[in-house]
C-alpha cells in the first residue's frame, strides 16, 4: 500500500474541487482473498485496514465526509461463519480504533437497523457515537445492516405515524422532510460514489441520497484500494461536468439556491 508517498493532496488535484462527501461500496474482499489462496475472512481483515487508511487520507486531503458500506441487509444471506466473523471484526475494530479516531477528531455514526445487531456490538456502536459526537475534523458514516429500501420504508412509516397522530399534515411532506427521516439526516448527499471490484450496481445503497452523485467504478478489489487508487477516482471526479439538470452556465445558481 502506498500510504507514505501520497501524504499530501497530489499537486494536480484542485483543492477547491474536491468532493465534500465520498461514499464507498467496499467490494471484492472475498475475491482478493481467494486469489491469494486465503480464506474470505482474510480479505475482510485487509479491507478494514484499507478503510482506515482511506479515512485518514480523506482527512489529510480535505474531504469532509466518508460513508462506507460495511454490511447490507442482504448480507445476512452469507454463510453464518462469515457473518459472525464480520460482526466480531466490527466490534473488535471499534474497541481497538476508537480512541485514535477520537483523537483525530473523527465523528463516527452508524447507518442502518442497528436493533438486529448483537448487544455487545451495539454497546460499542453507542459508545463510539456518543464519545465522538462533538468532533468535527471529519464525518465518518458506517452503514451496517443498511438497506436503502428499508431506510425509505421506515421513513415513510414514521411520517405516516405523525400524520395518523395529527402531528403532521400531508401537505407538509417535502423532500427535505423525508430526508430528515433517513439514517443520513444531517449529512449532505455524497458527491462521489466509488465501487470497487468491477461490479457496477448499487446493491441497495443510498438510493435516495445518490440522486445526483457522480459514480466511479474501478476493477481494483477493495483490499487493493490505496491512496493511488483514490487519487485516480478524485481525478476522474474533477473531470466530470456536473449540471444538476441545468445548463453549464447556470450550475452555480443551482448550487447556491
Ligand atoms: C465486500 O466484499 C465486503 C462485504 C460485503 C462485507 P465481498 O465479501 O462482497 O467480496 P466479493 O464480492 O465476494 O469478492
Ligand atoms: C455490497 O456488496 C454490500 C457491501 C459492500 C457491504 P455485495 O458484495 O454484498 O453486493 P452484491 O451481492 O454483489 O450485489
Ligand atoms: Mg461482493
Amino acid at each position: 500500500m502506498t500510504t507514505q508517498p501520497l501524504r499530501n493532496l497530489p499537486a494536480d488535484l484542485d483543492p477547491h474541487g474536491l468532493p465534500k462527501h465520498v461514499a464507498v461500496i467496499m467490494d471484492g474482499n472475498g475475491r482478493w482473498a481467494t486469489r491469494q489462496g486465503l480464506p474470505r475472512i482474510a480479505g475482510h481483515r485487509r479491507g478494514a485496514r484499507v478503510l482506515k487508511d482511506l479515512l485518514r487520507c480523506c482527512k489529510d486531503w480535505g474531504v469532509g465526509a466518508l460513508t462506507a458500506y460495511a454490511f447490507s441487509t442482504e448480507n445476512w444471506r452469507r454463510p453464518t461463519e462469515e457473518v459472525d466473523f464480520l460482526m466480531v471484526l466490527f466490534e473488535r475494530l471499534l474497541r481497538k480504533e476508537l480512541s485514535e479516531m477520537h483523537r483525530e477528531g473523527v465523528r463516527i455514526r452508524f447507518l442502518g437497523d442497528l436493533s438486529a445487531l448483537h448487544s455487545s456490538l451495539r454497546r460499542e456502536i453507542d459508545r463510539s457515537m456518543a464519545e465522538t459526537a462533538g468532533n468535527s475534523a471529519i464525518e465518518f458514516n458506517v452503514a451496517i445492516n443498511y438497506g436503502s429500501r428499508s431506510e425509505i420504508t421506515r421513513a415513510c412509516r414514521e411520517v405516516a405515524e405523525k400524520i395518523h397522530q395529527g402531528a403532521l399534515s400531508p401537505d407538509a411532506i417535502t423532500e427535505d422532510l423525508l430526508a430528515r427521516h433517513l439514517y443520513t439526516t444531517g449529512s449532505c448527499d455524497p458527491d462521489l460514489l466509488i465501487r470497487t471490484s468491477g461490479e457496477q450496481r448499487l446493491s441497495n445503497f443510498l438510493l435516495w441520497q445518490l440522486a445526483y452523485t457522480e459514480m466511479y467504478f474501478t476493477d481494483a478489489l477493495w483490499p487493493e484500494f490505496d491512496r493511488a487508487e483514490f487519487y485516480k477516482a478524485l481525478l476522474a471526479f474533477q473531470g466530470r461536468n456536473r449540471r444538476f439538470g441545468a445548463v453549464p452556465e447556470a450550475v452555480k445558481e443551482v448550487l447556491t439556491a
